[in-house]
């Protein structure tokens, strides 16, 4: 079969949004150019004939899930019937040229996995977000590159996801809060939706440890209140703080409380979760990494390990053991043999220390003060419990810092804490 002369590539194509919902779309081919594409008919709803004498196993999922409808065999003519779009995918040249020409002859657009310009239609580069889809295709011929397309769809597809394109404009996002967990410090570890929260807000109050990386990216009219510089003490400014969001949502404004870690995680956030809904404002929250999980992590040190710990305690250790307002039953934690990861525990860890060591833990155990997690400044210093208080006043060590204590600082630095047995077995014949 001759291929009919295509319409001249002169021309630029044109784009169109195809309903496929309810209407045949005939697949020729089962293998991965298929299994890529299949997912995107079934997702826009469209009754899929595959035809193809072998397919992938994840296509053959999509047929056990009813999803597809699979002929195991070679194409036949009438395959084509009442379909509306057709894709030929197979390996074999001759028989997606001979798909394409019957599809074209009946007047039924075709894409050619082989050759995506010898057909009547080809795929453009595809991302959604949010309700929106991107497709990305060069004009003419000259600017059929599909690898600048792909690279173009992944900007804006990024851009939109980050809230750098299109966020402000938005007119369905309504007034209200939203709690945004910006991580412990490096601008990258933000979720994808903080930071598009973070791009759609009028007003961002931050606090001294959410990552102010972000805030230069933020839109030229984005107004920033840095919480830091609020004047007077801790409660007075957490109240001044709940005023400040209330007052700005109840105007109609999009406000965004951005904190370091997670909001909820020392962090007070439902202090203003509590505050919003006092005064009838929306409020969402957006969880963040927090610190006491993802800077030990960062510094290589895993909380947790097989055979080693089974319990994990976060503590604050703003108050001293013996302080009447403290809540942690010091005695108990003693008792445990896991890990215990200390935040905002510079200050009172001579303290601590020595009521762990009272209660039972060993001095030898292995202790990790990580100081200014995944920022630039970043440093670990390794000590063990009983020398934890000289080892703070020696290092210089400053907050923020997370202190690990257990035996998986040891797991994670073997040769610094060979010689310093924690007096704990390790548990190695009962491993989960
Ligand atoms: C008020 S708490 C806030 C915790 C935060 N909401 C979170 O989820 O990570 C502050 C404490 O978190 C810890 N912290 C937060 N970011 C840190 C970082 N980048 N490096 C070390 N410690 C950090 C320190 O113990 C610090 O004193």
């Amino acid at each position: 079969m001759t291929p009919p002369p295509h319409a001249s590539d002169d021309f630029p194509t044109y784009p169109s949004g195809l309903r496929l919902a309810g209407r045949k779309v005939l697949v020729v081919g089962g293998g991965n150019v298929a299994q890529r594409r299949v997912p995107t008919f079934i997702a826009a709803g469209a009754d899929i004939l595959l035809v193809s004498p072998e397919v992938t196993p994840a296509i053959e999922g999509l047929v056990g899930s009813g999803e597809v409808t699979w002929s195991q065999r070679g194409f036949e003519d009438a395959d084509l019937d009442g379909a509306w779009y057709v894709m030929a995918a197979t390996d074999d040249v001759e028989v997606n040229e001979r798909v394409s020409l019957l599809a074209e002859q009946q007047r039924i657009f075709c894409v050619r996995a082989d050759d995506a310009y010898a057909a009547t239609a080809f795929t453009p580069a595809v991302g959604t977000h949010d309700g929106v889809t991107v497709a990305v295709m060069g004009s003419a011929a000259a600017d059929r590159n599909p690898r600048r397309s792909a690279s173009i769809r992944d900007d804006i597809v990024a851009g939109l996801r980050e809230g750098t394109i299109g966020g402000r404009q938005r007119a369905d996002r309504p007034a209200g809060v939203v709690l945004v967990g910006g991580g412990p410090g490096d601008p990258e570890l933000i979720s994808v939706a903080g930071r598009a929260a973070l791009m759609q807000a009028d007003l961002v109050v931050a606090d001294r440890l959410a990552p102010r990386e972000l805030l230069a990216e933020l839109p030229s009219d984005t107004e920033i209140v840095d919480v830091a510089k609020l004047p007077r003490g801790r409660s007075a400014t957490q109240d001044q703080i709940n005023r400040i969001i209330v007052d700005a949502a109840l105007a109609g404004r999009r406000v965004a409380r951005f904190k370091g870690g997670d909001n909820f995680v020392f962090g007070r956030g439902f202090e203003e979760v509590l505050a919003c809904r006092e005064a009838g404002v929306p409020v969402t929250v957006i969880p963040g990494i927090s610190s006491p999980l993802a800077v030990p992590a960062i510094a290589g040190i895993p909380v947790t390990h097989r055979g080693v710990t089974h319990d994990l305690t976060i503590v604050s250790g703003h108050l001293p053991p013996g302080h009447p307002e403290s809540l942690v039953q010091w005695g108990a934690l003693a008792s445990l043999r896991g890990t215990i990861v200390l935040m905002m525990a510079v200050d009172n860890a001579p303290m601590i220390a020595e009521v762990l060591l009272r209660g039972g833990r060993a001095a030898g155990t292995p202790v990790a003060i990580v100081c200014d997690g995944t920022m630039p400044t970043e440093r670990t210093v390794l000590t063990t419990l009983g020398e934890l208080p000289l080892t703070i006043t020696g290092e210089g060590v400053k907050p923020p810092a997370i202190i690990v204590v257990g035996d998986v600082v040891g797991v994670a630095f073997p040769e610094r804490f060979a010689g310093h047995p924690s007096g704990h077995s390790s548990g190695h014949s009962d491993r989960p």
